[in-house]
């Protein structure tokens, strides 16, 4: 008698493990060290999304699978990590990236005045990087200082009580040390 073969869909489906970009040395150890404080690697897994950005840029699907691997864990399991952390680009950015908070003080505050002026400054909208790989303008929730609204991440440097003066100085010293 033939034999019944699977003919489930998902076992044509390549397996991910082949789609993984391996961690460099560095992003090995490092994620290592961060394993090391956890009784489980899954907890590692912020961690280890942010050691690989700091070292890419952001994080890529490759990079993504590698640390599923690593973590022992599916990719969408880490994919929903780095869905709910919005610090985790997974997208390439620019050098800089500018995160404008669009909650509510800094909404009432002058976020839309702050985000339309710094759009015609770089000639982008929001989600986009400058045609020089400079700068990505983002829009982000709250970032804790809502007594200094309106308020932006510049780079790593949170910047308060801000005008739209005031942020696009801060956006052309961004891109002249980024040149
Ligand atoms: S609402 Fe903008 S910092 Fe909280």
């Amino acid at each position: 008698m033939t034999p019944i073969i699977a003919t489930d869909a998902a076992s044509h489906k390549p397996d991910w493990r082949l789609l993984i970009e391996p961690l460099s040395e560095h992003e090995e150890a490092a994620i290592s060290a961060q394993v090391q404080h956890y009784p489980q690697p899954q907890a590692a897994t912020i961690e280890a999304l942010k050691i690989v950005q700091e070292h890419q840029g952001w994080v890529s699907d490759g990079k993504l699978k590698a640390i599923a691997n690593r973590l022992q864990m599916s990719p969408d399991e880490v994919e929903s990590v780095a869905t709910f952390y919005n610090k985790i680009y997974r997208q390439p950015v620019g050098k800089t990236v500018i995160s404008l908070c669009d909650s509510v003080s800094c909404w009432i505050m002058g976020y839309q005045g702050l985000a339309q002026s710094l759009s015609q400054e770089l000639q982008i909208a929001l989600g986009e990087t400058t045609a020089d790989g400079a700068i990505t303008l983002l829009p982000t929730p709250c970032l804790g200082a809502c007594d200094h609204a309106p308020v932006a991440m510049v780079g790593g440097q949170r910047a308060h009580q801000l005008t739209p003066t005031s942020l696009i100085e801060l956006a052309r010293q961004a891109r002249e040390q980024s040149l």
